[in-house]
């Protein structure tokens, strides 16, 4: 038996990245999934790979900043896959901008998608948590969350809230057997950081410069992700409430490169 068997979660931003490899580090694991993302035609085809029975995949097109749509996708997973016990908040984009040339449309975007969307989804599921006796939430935050990286701004703001939401619903619904925690990737190897490098003059050098920077030469996989995910979403750790794991291969403890 799998170590998420049991487990019926909503996992948003699945069609490709950290989240898709979220979601088959999940299945393998035996739990049910309801998965979401904006991309119809990407979520379709991967959730087509998976190959699992309906009754254990669902999947629905949805752009986490419409509360109404999540709502509704919440429901439809309950009467495909059965009623969500567990989330994962891992629809996310970066909005770069220097601050003072910030529009309130980048603004609003990267708050919209990287906050509050991730609380419409909690909104959305924590109701049946409670009424379960409990659950869990994982949200993907960010080094960003407490390091800035300069020209970055405004998405560290919003994956500093995301922690401050993580530590405020933990606490409060911690006696209702619901628990909230964050992992702090650092680089990983996505679309979404490929298109990082491609926003500087030389992304080769870019690249290479990422590389450097690591105490390890290198970044993370999806997978390396999807691998403490899976951790804290099981029963492994019950008393893991309200904290954020960082998974940076030690990138932002150093105080420079060697
Ligand atoms: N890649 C990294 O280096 C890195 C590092 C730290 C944190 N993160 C965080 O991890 C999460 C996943 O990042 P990734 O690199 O896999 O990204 P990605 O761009 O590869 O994939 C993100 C997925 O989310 C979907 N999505 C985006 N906005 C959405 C919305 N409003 N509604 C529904 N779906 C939406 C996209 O369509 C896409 O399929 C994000 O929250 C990101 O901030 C990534």
């Amino acid at each position: 038996m799998g170590r998420l068997n049991g487990k019926r979660i909503f996992i948003t931003g699945a069609a490709q990245g950290i989240g898709l490899a979220i979601a088959q580090a999940c299945l393998a694991e035996d739990a049910s999934l309801f998965l979401i993302d904006r991309d119809a035609a990407l979520l379709a085809a991967v959730a087509g790979e998976m190959g699992a029975p309906a009754a254990r995949l669902g999947y629905r097109a949805a752009d986490i900043t419409d509360a109404d749509a999540i709502r509704a996708a919440v429901a439809k997973a309950g009467s495909e896959i059965g009623t969500i016990n567990a989330l994962i908040n891992n629809a996310g984009v970066n909005v770069f901008a220097p601050p003072l040339e910030t529009s309130d449309d980048e603004w609003n975007r990267c708050f919209d998608i990287n906050l509050k969307g991730a609380w419409n989804c909690c909104k959305a599921v924590l109701p049946g948590l409670i009424a379960a006796g409990g659950g869990a939430i994982l949200n993907i935050a960010s080094t960003h969350a407490f390091t800035i990286i300069p020209h970055t701004f405004p998405y560290p703001l919003a994956k500093h809230a995301l922690i401050g939401m993580t530590k405020s619903l933990g606490l409060e619904y911690a006696a209702r057997g619901v628990r909230v925690n964050a992992i702090a990737p650092g680089y990983v190897a996505t679309q979404k950081v490929i298109d990082y490098w491609n926003g500087f003059p030389d992304p080769d050098a870019a690249k290479a410069e990422t590389m450097r920077l690591h105490p390890g030469g290198r970044i993370a996989s999806p997978a390396e992700i999807a691998l403490a995910a899976v951790f804290m979403i099981s029963d492994e750790c019950p008393f893991m409430n309200a904290t954020c794991l960082t998974i940076d291969g030690g990138l932002s403890v150093q105080q420079h490169p060697a």
